[in-house]
């Protein structure tokens, strides 16, 4: 495996931006070296989505797009990862039979073996664990759970990362088993990883420069996990994360509406280093289409989480996600959506048009009735209203000072630098580029300054707005970016696997 290259192209959620960093670390380890271009590679990964079809599409499309270079190459090794393999299957084979790897989300840790095992047999692998025995087998599970833990701990630095803002896996998988979700179905069952695990990650990260961690769930909130036979809620181990020295941000997406605990809320008031930014996803304004979704909560219930959310915080940034067109939806129910939308005053939504997924509850039981100009209409139509409500709340903070995590140049500063090196122009040591960082509200914030505030936390002073972007000029900088310790060599310190037990394994 040494001395080869890889190519790995990445879809879907943070889940995946995080297995495709572990994953990189892993090859990285084993001597690979990471190219930008699939016709430079030895080995071709995709990493998966499949919570829309349109996620499949393109996956699909990519892999049309290898076929010629197979035939030419037919060494080139080509690896389809993540949730679509786990969810189609060796259906995967039929669509692009030149496809030589499936490996699901559950299996990455095998992924190198798996890449040795095609390179040495000449034929096709497939490692999946599919739900059902991850359901019935706790021995298996367990094991299972342990190598996974292995991967996430082990952290290796992936070529290039930057490793300002990292994520950590709180939890895997998800039980809730929204009518319309395959999540539950390529993720396997929920999981909440040990508390002690994800606060070694964050300080291992800490050392490495790390200033801002997200924590990551599927419903993040309903996190627990034992420890000396206690349990370990969610709002602990926020407490835990924010006291690692070095993070000075701690983020978690996404949060269920329906299992929240306001000691969430407290800690959030009460630990300065935690970001009043609350990912919630609502998916309908409409009663009785959250019931036919099954997400347990009424609209009251929503907008009550948001009210009590405003109360503890009052200024919080809330972000949540729609699905339009679902299953029977009418036009009074879309029109709730709206309502539901204008009441809450989100900083921002996701808007995603229903897509049926096979094997799903609604895809099994209900009628995908909406037809598609209708659901694209609503999905543009409460994107409009949205859009009049982020930019109101974005102007409101012309004037007002903010904290800003400083992650770069940004895309227009980027795409200058570039186009200019590609005329051979002198671009070194300009004095002054587009920075963009975030506030604590996940608010996207573009200045000038220059390369040396990148990494740091400054205070910007907001000038102008537009819907989506708020624009500043840097007042101070509140602390420089902090150069990590000589790193450690890659690879040369995972961290321990504490104790064999996989938490919340029933
Ligand atoms: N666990 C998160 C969301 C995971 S999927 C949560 O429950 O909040 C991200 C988003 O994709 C969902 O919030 C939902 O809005 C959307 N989504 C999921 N399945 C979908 C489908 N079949 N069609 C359209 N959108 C879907
Ligand atoms: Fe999917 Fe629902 Fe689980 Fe979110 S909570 S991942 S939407 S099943
Ligand atoms: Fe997609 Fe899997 Fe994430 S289906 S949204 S990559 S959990």
């Amino acid at each position: 495996m040494a001395d080869s290259t890889y190519y790995l192209e990445t879809f879907g959620c943070q889940m995946n931006v995080l297995d495709s960093q572990l994953v990189e670390g892993q090859l990285v380890q084993r001597g690979m070296r990471r190219v930008d271009s699939f016709r430079d590679a030895d080995v071709i990964l995709f990493n998966t989505c499949s919570v829309r079809q349109h996620a499949e599409d393109k996956v699909l499309s990519r892999l049309g797009q290898l076929k010629n270079l197979k035939r030419r190459r037919p060494e080139t090794i080509v690896g389809v990862i993540g949730c679509m393999a786990e969810r189609e299957r060796e259906g995967v084979f039929i669509k692009a039979p030149h496809v030589d790897l499936l490996c699901g989300p559950g299996e990455l840790n095998r992924l190198p073996a798996l890449i040795d095992e095609v390179r040495d047999r000449h034929e096709q692998v497939v490692a999946l664990a599919g739900s059902l025995s991850r359901r019935t087998e706790v021995l298996q599970r367990a094991l299972e759970y342990d190598s996974l833990e292995a991967l996430d701990l082990s952290r290796a630095p992936a070529a290039g990362a930057s490793e300002l803002q990292s994520y950590i896996r709180v939890q895997r998988g998800c039980d809730k088993f929204c009518t319309y979700c395959v999540v539950p179905f390529t993720r396997g069952p929920e999981r909440s990883r040990p508390a002690a695990h994800i606060v070694q990650e964050a300080r291992l990260l800490a050392q490495r420069g790390c200033r801002e961690v997200t924590l990551l769930g599927q419903t993040v909130n309903s996190y627990v996990s034992q420890e000396d036979g206690r349990p370990v809620q969610f709002a602990q181990l926020l407490e835990r994360v924010h006291d690692v020295e070095g993070i000075d941000r701690v983020r978690f997406v996404t949060s269920f509406p329906a299992d929240w605990d306001d000691d969430i809320f407290r800690v959030m008031r009460d630990c300065p280093k935690i970001c009043t930014y609350l990912h919630i996803p609502a998916q309908s304004g409409a009663d009785r289409i959250l019931k036919s979704m099954r997400r347990t909560y009424s609209v009251a219930d929503y907008l009550r989480l948001m009210d009590t959310a405003r109360r503890y915080l009052p200024d919080v940034s809330l972000a949540g996600d729609f699905i339009v067109g679902f299953c029977g939806e009418t036009d009074a129910d879309f029109a709730a959506t709206i309502e539901l939308v204008r009441r809450v005053q989100y900083q921002n939504i996701f808007v995603f048009k229903y897509s049926p997924r096979p094997g799903t509850a609604a895809d099994r039981n209900l009628d995908d009735d909406v037809p598609a100009d209708v659901k694209l209409h609503r999905n543009h139509e409460l994107l409009a209203v949205q859009h009049q409500i982020g930019l109101a709340q974005k102007q409101a903070l012309v004037g007002r000072t903010v904290e800003v995590l400083v992650e770069g140049y940004s895309k227009l500063a980027r795409r200058l630098q570039e186009s200019e090196q590609d005329r051979g122009a002198e671009v070194t040591n300009r004095p002054s580029r587009q920075l963009v960082g975030r506030t604590p509200g996940d608010q996207i914030t573009v200045f000038n300054g220059d390369e040396s505030l990148i990494g740091a936390l400054a205070r910007v002073r907001i000038t102008s707005a537009s819907a989506l972007t708020l624009f500043g000029e840097v007042l101070s900088v509140i602390s420089p970016h902090r150069a990590p310790p000589t790193a450690p060599p890659v690879g040369s310190t995972p961290l321990r696997v504490l104790g064999a037990q996989p938490s919340g394994a029933s």
